[in-house]
């Protein structure tokens, strides 16, 4: 058998079809309709969190929680240098300044010991991003947050279900952002979902999501604030629905996936996985490894052309928020060092991750790479 494997797909195997179906016979497929809500509170609920805002993609969830939390132009955001682009870019909408912090050698989650080092006057809030579903040390995070005022938004984009000290992420911040990409643990197509506690939060998301209408009032087209489109169709909600109704059962499926592959690889030299923080019950979103090309005796991109010809699809980590050129232009400070996000861009890849991947194809997968080796 060579069939190709892709780097991640969707697992589709529950009501998805029968709550679309349902939004097309019945008509409701704007952002009006049943599923919004129930996704809302269905996905909050999961979350321990008293309220969902369902919005149409992750980066504009984690745009809405800055805004709802009064982010502007004047302030500062601190962020992880490994991250994908879209936890920095939402801090530039509001016209605030992403400031970075390298990725813990072994975690590759923020760097905690280097934050307060980069705290100044201006900074506003704490951006903590769960990589690849590795939840951070939310409690020496909000101890500096309290310390100095700021604060935490959590980017939970690949982190759904995802627990540090028996407490689901996107519950330690004021307001959080998850991500339902194709790819992700939990899906909706293209979908994000802001969660917080706080009902004052709540109401701003809802207000500033909607384009400034009025909420809680009749319909007038007379708007005080700028607002945005950010609204969730029903079609998107019902997909979302009917995979909050498996997300245990998913979340299961990712660990498992990523124990097998740990197991398979545990005796190859040069191969590292992420480290677990203490305390976490990590979602395995993908499942990345860090080559050591000098102890495994080949280059990443030798890897990685290896698995292609063998049909199975790898994909890069995030480049540093330090090396965009994006950034450079809005005004981040870009100097300094960012040695471990360097090195985990250079070196580090994603293996297949989806989590409907059998035990027959991550063998297969783990036995390519072992033979490479040397
Ligand atoms: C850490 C992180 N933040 C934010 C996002 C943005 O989510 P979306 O692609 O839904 O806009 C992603 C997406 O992969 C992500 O990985």
């Amino acid at each position: 058998m060579n069939s190709f494997i892709p780097v991640c797909e969707p697992f589709l195997n529950g009501n998805e079809k029968k709550y679309v179906e349902e939004c097309l016979n019945t008509g409701w497929i704007s952002s009006s309709g049943k599923y919004v809500t129930e996704f809302e509170q269905k996905f909050a609920e999961y979350c321990n969190v008293k309220y969902g805002i369902a919005v149409c993609n992750g980066t504009v969830a984690l745009h809405l929680a800055l805004v709802a939390l009064g982010i502007t132009k004047e302030d500062e955001v601190i962020i992880p240098s490994f991250t994908m682009s879209a936890s920095a870019f939402s801090i530039c909408y509001t016209g605030a300044k992403p400031v970075f912090v390298d990725a813990d050698p072994h975690t590759w989650n923020i760097d905690i010991s280097k934050i307060e080092e980069k705290i100044t006057p201006r900074t506003k809030a704490i951006m903590p991003v769960h990589i690849f579903g590795n939840p951070c040390n939310m409690n020496k995070i909000q101890k500096i947050a309290q310390k100095h005022n700021l604060f935490i938004v959590e980017d939970a984009a690949e982190a759904h279900g995802a627990e540090y000290q028996n407490k689901k992420v996107g519950s330690f911040s004021s307001v959080a952002a998850f991500s339902f990409f194709a790819n992700k643990n939990l899906t909706t197509g293209e979908g994000g979902m802001v969660v917080t506690d706080d009902k004052e939060l709540y109401d701003k998301c809802r207000y500033f999501k909607n384009m400034c209408f009025p909420i809680n009032a009749p319909r007038i087209y007379e708007h005080e604030d700028i607002g945005f489109n950010y609204r969730m169709s029903n079609l998107h909600a019902a997909i979302g629905l009917a995979q909050v109704e498996k997300a245990d059962e998913y979340k299961t499926n990712r660990i498992k996936n990523h124990q097998l592959y740990r197991k398979l690889l545990k005796d190859v030299e040069g191969i590292i996985f992420q480290t677990d923080e203490k305390d976490v019950i990590n979602v395995c979103w993908m499942n990345a490894i860090l080559l050591e090309p000098n102890k495994y005796g080949k280059t990443k991109d030798e890897l990685i052309q290896h698995l292609k010809e063998n049909n199975i699809e790898t994909r890069l980590l995030f480049t540093g928020m330090h090396r965009q050129k994006s950034l450079e232009k809005f005004g981040c400070d870009m100097i300094g060092e960012y040695p471990i996000t360097d090195n985990l861009t250079q070196n580090g890849f994603y293996l297949p991750s989806a989590s409907s991947l059998s035990e027959e194809q991550i063998t297969k997968i783990s036995n390519l790479i072992k033979d490479f080796a040397k």
